[in-house]
């Protein structure tokens, strides 16, 4: 499992600010990363510095990464929850940095979920 290291903080906290722009509305794009107990042990950090680079390579600022606690879904873990504005959201389960790096190329950037990673369409939001 990867380390979080200071720069991978530091790209959380410059992410983090976009925070407010979700309450603003200001936003297309919220990912969060499921980051409990069981998504941390199960490779959470690693598909959150995943899109923290994707992110960066994106140039994007129209997207919000960030992460929660647990989901209460451990066997599924690690997992995130894509919320594209104005759509259901989506949560994605079992992921691995490839499975991630297609979810970003085609749900968040593309706007078309992948339906394979997929556990469940429009369960929660929040906003
Ligand atoms: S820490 Fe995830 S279900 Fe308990």
């Amino acid at each position: 499992m990867a380390k979080l290291k200071v720069e991978d903080l530091k790209r959380i906290k410059e992410s983090m600010k976009g925070t407010v722009n979700l309450r603003q509305g200001d936003y297309r794009v919220k990912i969060t990363v499921h980051m409990g107990t069981c998504g941390i042990a199960a490779g959470a950090r690693t598909l959150m510095s995943a899109l923290l680079e994707k992110l960066e390579k994106s140039g994007a600022t129209d997207i919000i990464l960030t992460s929660s606690g647990c989901a209460g879904l451990c066997n599924h873990e690690p997992m995130i929850t894509v919320e594209v504005k104005e759509a259901a959201p989506v949560k994605y389960v079992k992921l691995d940095p490839d499975k991630v790096d297609r979810i970003f190329d085609e749900h968040v950037i593309g706007g078309h979920p992948v339906a394979e990673y997929a556990l469940s369409v429009g369960s929660e939001t929040t906003y």
